[in-house]
């Protein structure tokens, strides 16, 4: 009987985590639709505004300035309303940046609107790993935050699918605006999460936070030793700036989370994402083709992340890092030969989609995933809002950079050379890797902050 008892309490717990952790993930669904809708949209939006390429520019990337800056706010904003208040903070701009965008009667409205779209993926952008981290079982954190990841993917895949359907209209109004609508459920959906246990306490809400923590683990014992384990760790005061100031520990956490942010830029994955159909241009292939090929990108972009899901926290995190970089750099430098050869047979064109899609599924189960998992869990409670504030506002800035200059190398130094530089750059970031990543896997995140608290060098951490 108790027996029984137990198990159904096991059960409940172990749905009510997983449950609270694939609608916090949905704020990744939202990312990848904001990040795979303006693709197809900017040739239909330069046609009705009669807008040169400089304000098409300035549509597409004043969504990035506002995710940077969302980031950068976030941090400030998940510790004073809570976890789950910016959650839905960052869903209601969502809608409203979402409708505002097809509702937009000028080319600057609709600029201003994707800026306001950008402060929603900022804010969502850093609370939901946040979010996940803090309230995912030990267990199955590294699966569970690869879920945000896979959100990423599936909105990706589905921006895509949907601007081919949409394009033959030239309905760039439906495209942009129809995004309001999971955002909708979205924030439905955050609006049932409970806040964060760590909050709660961090705020000496006691109560409420063994109540939720009760609700998400096996039983009652393991939700009061887990509250007294980050009680004891809340004790010195939580300010991330001037524990930064003070603490050299510290920094070296926040500098691991900014290089691997800038590292997971730095692979080129944007370069595709925002120009793949231009890159399929390159290889010779014609306009519905390039459609096509660009829509299975995002399939295997999604799959791919799949494979990560089920390897993440069975693998762990630095073996599957070394692969990623190291498939990337191979298939980088084979995009680059192919596209050097000049005119492109058949065969040649085939190769050169395989490479592409061999990078962006070595992307996906590597570096996509595991930066954002390795992001929120190296950081130590007392700067955790600080430490993935300054990684999240890396991983903008360095994507509006990457999205920035792709055109004028190709320009300046050619195609063969550009795919080069980035697979040059993904074969520094294995050496990278064996320097600095420490391998998390299965450790829990008190544990990772007393180990780098106590001076542990960062590869060693978790070990
Ligand atoms: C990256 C994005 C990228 C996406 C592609 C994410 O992890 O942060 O910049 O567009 O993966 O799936």
């Amino acid at each position: 009987m108790t027996d029984a008892i137990a198990m159904k309490a096991r059960t409940r717990s172990g749905f009510a985590a997983i449950l609270t952790c694939v609608l916090a993930a949905l704020a990744g669904l939202m990312f990848g639709l904001d990040i795979g809708v303006i693709a197809g949209a900017t040739r239909f939006i330069q046609a009705e505004f009669e807008v040169s390429n400089r304000a098409i520019e300035w549509i597409v990337s004043s969504m990035m300035l506002g995710a940077a800056i969302g980031a950068a706010a976030a941090g400030w904003l998940s510790a004073t309303l809570g976890r789950k208040r910016s959650l839905v903070f960052g869903a209601v701009l969502f809608v409203g940046g979402s409708l505002l965008c097809g509702l937009a009667w000028s080319p600057w409205m609709l600029a201003g609107a994707r800026l306001v779209l950008g402060l929603a993926i900022g804010t969502a952008t850093f609370t939901a790993p946040l979010y996940l981290a803090e309230v995912a079982p030990g267990r199955i954190r590294g699966a569970m935050i690869s879920t945000y990841q896979l959100m990423i993917t599936i909105g990706i895949f589905m921006a895509f699918l949907s601007d081919t359907a949409l394009s033959y209209s030239g309905a760039w109004r439906w495209m942009l605006g129809i995004v309001a609508l999971p955002g909708a459920l979205f924030l439905l959906g955050v609006l049932g999460l409970p806040e964060s246990p760590r909050w709660l306490l961090l705020r000496g809400r006691r109560d409420e936070a063994i109540a939720v923590l009760g609700r998400l683990r096996e039983d009652t014992e393991e939700a009061r030793r887990e509250a007294d384990d980050i009680a004891r760790q809340l004790q010195s005061p939580q300010h991330g700036w001037q524990l930064f100031l003070r603490n050299a520990n510290f920094r070296r956490s926040v500098g691991l989370g900014v290089l691997l942010q800038v590292m997971q830029q730095l692979t080129g994955i944007n370069v595709v994402m925002y120009y793949a159909p231009r890159i399929f241009a390159g290889m010779g292939f014609g306009g519905s083709a390039q459609m096509w090929a660009t829509a299975i990108v995002g399939l295997v972009n999604m799959l791919a992340t799949f494979a990560a899901i089920g390897l993440v926290d069975r693998w762990g995190r630095r073996p599957i890092l070394y692969l990623g970089f190291a498939v990337m750099a191979a298939s980088l430098g084979t995009v680059g030969a192919l596209m050097r050869t000049g005119t492109p047979t058949h065969g040649l064109q085939i190769a050169g989609v395989a490479a592409l899609l061999v990078f962006i599924a070595g992307f996906a189960m590597s570096a996509g995933p595991m930066v954002w998992t390795l992001c929120s869990e190296v950081q130590p409670l007392r700067g955790r809002d600080f430490g993935i504030a300054c990684s999240t506002f890396a991983n903008w800035v360095i994507n509006m950079a990457v999205g920035a200059s792709f055109l004028s190398l190709l320009d300046g130094i050619g195609t063969a050379r550009t795919f080069w530089l980035y697979a040059a750059l993904n074969l520094v970031f294995v050496a990278f890797t064996r320097a600095w990543v420490p391998e998390t896997r299965g450790v829990t995140l008190e544990q990772i902050e007393r180990q780098l608290m106590s001076g542990r060098p960062l590869r060693m951490l978790g070990r």
